[in-house]
């Protein structure tokens, strides 16, 4: 996951791959609020690991629900031990970030049961949660017998439920709950109400048009399978019989994540214009999820869609996309989506039915409308409505896209990378897009961009890339990895290509004049890099060799055979291969001058003989290697000097490069001056 200040995503051209979804949020924090009830131990498989669900987790720790993981990564198991309708702790201060799906269910299970088991908790989370609207909830937990404080705005958290021990509730006529500014009302009610459903049904009643209907059908979903078989009159009236409870399922398998899911079905039908499609897996035709809807709205608009359960398959069909006028109530999360196709369409595209987008993370409705005209679009937003027009491939402009911490924002504005195909007969290089507080997608999708980076593709052309070229011990490869940090950028370590060769010759006993002989090996070397808590790390045939890689005999090897020709060219293709979005840092001798002699930022860094030379030294001693900083220097003028004066590719700077002598500067220091040439080639 990117923690970063921002994104830049370079302009892409197509898509194809496998995407993996994460579990959904919805079906994730509703199983473990029913894990967390019932009474007995679930296993609870594909859950979604995000902020939202955290919250969750923290909140029915902190209320005395035991949890164990077992396995690793995706494969992942909580065993989750419910209360049993018991409350194990009768107080706590309950933390629910910006977790409209944690808040409104613990609110009112928690308040039912402080009425009548006896208890004193207090719910808040982040400012936004506090000005997302709970007061429909509230009117209907009062009625109830239910004590409920406002401590701030009333009608808003945070709150304070208390109650004694022994208290009843008033069950005996209908309960009546609002339906059209949030679902979540009426899902929390079902969710709670049958803690107390012992002594006689509840009815549940909803006033107002219910929106957000496929949601309900999720909370009822699973409420079934946690033994609750809820009686369902029309979408007005809901009877919890008498005697409910809770019994867990044993095992329970979150699906993956709808919403979630359109960022892709819609990635598809822009940019899957070759022969393969674009697979998600995680949701297909036998999802529970309302969202999946979405894919009905996607191919309206021109998406070629197959599915089957758990895996759907897109391609784009007709191209531009066709505008949609849509009432978007049955799908109002996935919807946002469509507002960025909109902009590949060849009409207008009109949403209604969005009002319930005005209380999300955000006002949905007025960040989507802002951040699309920045990108250059046309767009009339009204109360409950957002109509977008198409924005023809030669009107993009480049944009830093404001998130306002919503994680939808992020991802949706993404699909807005693919601009250089939006009119293929004028297709022209496009435009690259900035995001800012990327991290925001923790919400739901951790991994959104990597997924994202993975299934789509640039011209290598588009894709930004970093030279830091410079002598040896000239501190590049630790700016080099901090810049590529700082940017969520790849890493090209070109140095270790030719530490690797020589390693690989060592290993097969070819000798380093051997110039046929290594450029073979140099053309089959079967490196790969990967990140541990150390730092970078690096497998050469399946075996580790980070630290063999750093040997001062591994540099002097690999200085002797980078003079060869033929090696240097063995090795382009895969130097050339890491040039990949969002971007590449890439660190060696002739970054700048051979490999990408057209890279936007060039930077020679140097840094006198005696600095270098201690700096080396003051390392293998931390490494408990003895040496000596006469002879280090000696070595660091031989290797300047070999490499310099070598007839391929010597090391010299570009004639476009910045020149960086960092001998008086900090590793920070210089990594901020990187970042400010750089970013002052942006054009945000
Ligand atoms: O950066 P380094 O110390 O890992 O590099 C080891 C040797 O590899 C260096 O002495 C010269 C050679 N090299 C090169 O010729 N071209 C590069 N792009 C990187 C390294």
């Amino acid at each position: 996951m990117y923690a970063l200040p921002f994104l830049d995503l370079p302009p892409l051209n197509g898509a194809s791959g496998t995407v993996r979804l994460p579990g959904s949020k919805s079906i994730s924090n509703r199983v473990l609020l029913l894990a967390g009830l019932a009474a007995g131990t679930t296993a609870v498989h594909d859950l979604l690991d995000s902020d939202d669900t955290q919250v969750m987790l923290q909140a029915l720790a902190t209320l005395g629900c035991a949890q164990r993981w077992e396995g690793t990564g995706r494969q992942r198991v909580l065993h989750l031990t419910g209360l049993g309708g018991q409350l194990a702790v009768h107080e706590a201060d309950l933390f629910l970030g910006n977790a409209g799906t944690a808040m409104r269910p613990l609110a009112a299970a928690l308040a039912v049961l402080a009425a009548t088991q006896g208890g004193n908790f207090m719910l808040h989370g982040v400012p936004r949660m506090h000005e997302r609207p709970i007061g429909d909830l509230v009117d209907a937990l009062r009625p109830l017998g239910c004590t409920v404080q406002d401590l701030g705005t009333p009608g808003y958290p945070p709150l304070r439920l208390h109650g004694q021990a022994g208290g009843t509730l008033a069950t005996e006529t209908p309960i009546r709950v609002r339906g059209d500014v949030s679902s979540q009302f009426l899902t929390a009610l079902l969710l709670a109400l049958p803690l107390v459903s012992a002594a006689r049904d509840i009815v549940i009643e909803v006033e107002g048009e219910l929106i957000s209907q496929p949601y309900i059908s999720i909370t009822l979903n699973l409420l079934a399978r946690f033994g609750i078989a809820v009686q369902q009159q029309g979408w007005q009236r809901f009877v919890i019989p008498q005697g409910s409870a809770y019994r867990t399922p044993g095992s329970v398998h979150v699906e993956g994540d709808a919403s979630s899911a359109s960022y892709f079905v819609a990635l598809g039908a822009i940019a899957a214009k070759g022969g393969a499609p674009l697979r998600i897996e995680g949701v297909g035709s036998d999802s529970i999820q309302g969202d999946i809807r979405f894919v009905d709205a996607a191919v309206a608009m021109g998406a070629q869609v197959k599915s089957g359960p758990g895996w759907l398959e897109v391609h784009r069909g007709r191209w531009p996309l066709a505008g949609l006028q849509l009432d978007c109530k049955h799908i109002p999360d996935a919807a946002m989506t469509l507002a960025v196709m909109a902009l590949y369409a060849d009409s207008p595209t009109h949403l209604s039915g969005i009002a319930s987008w005005r209380v999300k993370e955000t006002d949905r409705i007025a960040a989507m409308a802002t951040e699309l005209r920045k990108l250059g679009a046309e767009v009339v937003e009204g109360p409950d409505f957002i109509e977008v027009q198409p924005l023809p491939a030669a009107q993009w402009r480049p944009a830093a896209i404001h998130t306002y911490d919503d994680h939808r924002m992020a991802m949706c504005l993404s699909l807005a990378a693919l601009n250089p195909l939006a009119a293929d007969n004028t297709a022209g290089p496009g435009v690259p897009l900035r995001i800012l507080d990327p991290r925001c997608v923790g919400k739901t999708f951790p991994d959104y961009f990597e997924a994202f980076f993975h299934v789509t593709t640039a011209h290598p052309a588009q894709v930004p890339v970093i030279c830091i070229d410079g002598p040896t011990a000239s501190g590049k490869g630790t700016l080099a990895a901090a810049v590529a940090d700082a940017l969520g950028y790849h890493l090209l370590d070109s140095g270790a290509l030719y530490r690797a060769t020589g390693l690989a010759s060592q290993w097969d006993g070819v000798a380093p004049d051997d110039e046929a002989g290594l450029a073979r090996l140099a053309g089959l070397l079967d490196l790969r890099f990967g990140h541990g808590p150390e730092g970078s790390r690096a497998w050469l045939r399946g075996r580790e060799v980070s630290s063999e890689l750093r040997t001062e005999a591994a540099g002097l090897l690999a200085s002797r055979i980078s003079g060869l020709a033929g090696v240097r060219a063995a090795l382009q293709d895969l130097q050339l291969a890491f040039r990949r979005a969002p971007g590449l840092v890439a660190d060696g001798r002739d970054m700048g001058t051979v490999i990408f002699p057209t890279a936007p930022l060039k930077v020679y860094l140097t840094a006198s003989a005696a600095t270098r030379a201690e700096r080396r030294h003051k390392q293998l001693i931390s490494k408990g290697i003895p040496a000596s900083i006469v002879d280090l220097r000696a070595d660091l003028e031989a290797r300047d000097a070999r490499d310099q004066n070598r007839a391929v590719a010597p090391l010299k700077p570009a004639e476009d490069a910045y020149l960086l002598d960092n001998s008086n500067l900090s590793v920070d220091e210089s990594v901020q001056q990187v970042l400010s040439w750089w970013q002052a080639r942006r054009p945000f």
